[in-house]
């Protein structure tokens, strides 16, 4: 035979088998078609749980759960793993959480656990239904559900999806490693009562990039046991800013150790970047910490650390934290402070910080009390390059 007919023959075989085979091996669970109404009244948690089951097992080859536009209302639901290999949760619709609280017997409502390779994207929303819930936790301390509870679950991206006005935080990351949020829309109203964006715990290398977070409470807390976390060109506000803790409430604590917060704009928060510890005995560490080129805008307290924190009052400040703190840099932060007290450094007299790093700090009072101020407490560490305010260190 002519090798080039011998090669066109080739060609055309591999072309034919190839993509097209693998393609044809990836398969969609479409919610649709497992019994979802999507008139968003009635509740279609079966049909998802059903669907999800479905996809979680098929073995035929690259599985997806697959949710189209609509608007579907879901009761608390479970999606659990192990699966047969990666899954996919495509979101295009509209997602809402009921609003009678007697159907939450958990702390979340939806909540993705023992999976090894998640993606969940999509144009979609996730409806908290927040408003209905909110009211009943004005003192802040009730435990309301979370919208989305990632926990024992390794190597997920979650993409482009929105989270709307959850009852509590939008997002908890548990137990989990490599985990990354990209491009994802995080809202709801300033005042409402704990509705942190990304709550992070006992978890390890998760990302957040390129997201838009604007809520009540912090847009991303790292807790306990949290190790290489990196947040960038990250836009966070109305909330309560970037913050590490609360540390030192519960026994066995585990350290939080490499925390990167970079390339982030804070606009209108409570806090920039913040680390907070309770006066307690409970010993614990956090360090290894960056939080470089930050923008502030009307921020109220732009950098801080506060080793008294006691958001309740009423706590006794006797024996200090043991919370120690150090290996701190702050670098290229600069943009504008609603309090007269810019950088606001209060460390523990047990554990006093080490290492402290202030390098290029620029804020602004907009106040008429006076100029910008920084104070120290039980601080060790350097200050380089513009201080504005007057380093206390
Ligand atoms: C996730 O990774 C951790 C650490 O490697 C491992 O112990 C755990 O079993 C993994 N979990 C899943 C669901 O893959
Ligand atoms: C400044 O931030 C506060 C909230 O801390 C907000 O109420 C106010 O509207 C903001 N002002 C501007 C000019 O953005
Ligand atoms: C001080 O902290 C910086 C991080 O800000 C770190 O790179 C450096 O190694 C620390 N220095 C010491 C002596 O531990
Ligand atoms: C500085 O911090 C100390 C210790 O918390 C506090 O007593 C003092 O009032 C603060 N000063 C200003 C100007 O805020």
């Amino acid at each position: 035979m002519d090798s080039k007919i011998c090669l066109l023959l080739f060609s055309v075989l591999v072309l034919a088998n190839g993509p097209a085979s693998s393609h044809a091996q990836e398969k969609d669970f479409n919610v649709r078609n497992f019994g979802a109404v999507a008139d968003g009244k009635t509740d279609d948690s079966k049909a998802f749980l059903e669907a999800w089951n479905q996809a979680c097992q098929y073995k035929g080859g690259d599985r997806r759960l697959f949710i189209p536009s609509g608007t579907y209302l879901v009761w608390p639901v479970e999606f659990k793993g192990p699966c047969a290999g990666h899954i996919t949760v495509t979101l295009e619709g509209l997602v809402k959480a009921p609003t009678d609280q007697s159907t939450f017997s958990q702390d979340n409502w939806i909540r993705f656990q023992y999976i090894n390779g998640l993606t969940i994207n999509g144009k979609g929303t996730l409806d908290g239904e927040g408003p209905s819930a909110w009211p009943s936790n004005e003192c802040g301390c009730k435990t309301l559900p979370q919208s989305v509870r990632i926990s024992s679950v390794n190597n997920t991206l979650i993409q482009s999806i929105t989270s709307l006005n959850s009852k509590s935080f939008h997002f908890n990351v548990f137990s989990s490693n490599d985990v990354e949020f990209r491009d994802v829309r995080i809202i709801a109203p300033d005042e409402s009562p704990n509705t942190d964006g990304i709550h992070i715990g006992d978890a390890s290398r998760v990302k957040v990039t390129n997201c838009d977070i604007r809520t009540g409470d912090d847009c991303v807390s790292v807790g306990p046991g949290s190790k290489d976390i990196e947040v960038t060109g990250v836009h966070c506000g109305p909330g309560h800013g970037f913050s590490i803790g609360s540390l030192g409430k519960y026994e066995n604590e585990a350290d939080v150790s490499g925390l990167s917060v970079r390339d982030c704009t804070m606009e209108s928060t409570q806090n920039g970047v913040r680390i907070k510890t309770w006066v307690s005995q409970l010993k614990s560490s956090a360090y290894g910490i960056e939080f470089v080129n930050i923008e502030m805008k009307n921020v109220t307290n732009p950098i801080i650390i506060d080793q008294v924190y006691c958001p309740g009052g009423g706590c006794s400040t006797e024996g200090g934290s043991n919370v120690q703190i150090k290996d701190v840099l702050f670098s290229n932060i600069h943009g504008t402070s609603t309090s007269q007290v810019a950088v606001d450094l209060i460390c523990s007299p047990t554990v006093p910080c080490q290492n402290i790093t202030l390098d290029n700090i620029n804020l602004a009072y907009t106040g008429d009390k006076g100029p910008e101020q920084s104070n120290c407490s039980y601080v060790n560490g350097e200050a380089r390059g513009v201080q504005n305010p007057p380093s206390c260190i």
